[in-house]
């Protein structure tokens, strides 16, 4: 049977979390599929894939992105970033992590992942958000468990401490 042109491999060769990788993907690969099923991030997780939970968000070249709405041979020579990019290399939790620990703002942890990433990059450009500001951006995320009130507090608490150098 004849490949269609649709069905090729494309290889694809970009940074993530700080290692360079490779991986084939057809032209209509997500990424989030991508890195889910043949690169073995499972931190990466998948809810609507729609654009609607963010439960998917990673970086890309620094910027917040949803994975399921980005196609796997978009990031070549990039550089991709997921929630295993937060901690270091001994695994201990950053400061925004640790602040979602104590304020017990994950339950199941199933959204955490892309809302940490979509943190990361929102207190990149906005260093002292108020209580509204914080809420107004994590309605862009599902959360199923609803634990808004403690990653309200955590990211707060955590704008707080960076904007004192803390
Ligand atoms: S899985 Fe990507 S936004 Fe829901
Ligand atoms: S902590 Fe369970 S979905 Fe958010």
């Amino acid at each position: 049977m004849r490949e269609l042109k649709s069905d090729r491999q494309h290889k694809i060769t970009f940074t993530l979390d700080g290692r360079q990788v490779s991986g084939d993907a057809e032209p209509h690969l997500l990424l989030s599929d991508f890195l889910r099923e043949k690169l073995g991030v499972t931190s990466v997780h998948v809810g609507c894939e729609h654009g609607v939970c963010g439960t998917c968000t990673v970086h890309i070249d620094g910027k917040a992105v949803r994975a399921c709405l980005t196609f796997a041979v978009q990031v070549g020579n990039r550089r991709v970033d997921t929630v295993e990019s937060l901690s270091n290399n001994e695994g201990e939790l950053n400061d925004l992590q640790s602040a979602f620990r104590k304020h017990h703002a994950l339950q199941c942890g199933f959204c955490t992942p892309g809302i940490l990433m979509s943190v990361e990059h929102y207190l990149r450009h906005n260093s002292d958000p108020t209580e509204s500001d914080v809420r107004d951006m994590l309605s862009g995320h599902l959360c199923r468990c609803t634990g808004y009130v403690g990653m309200v507090r955590a990211i707060m608490e955590t704008a707080a401490k960076r904007k004192s150098g803390i």
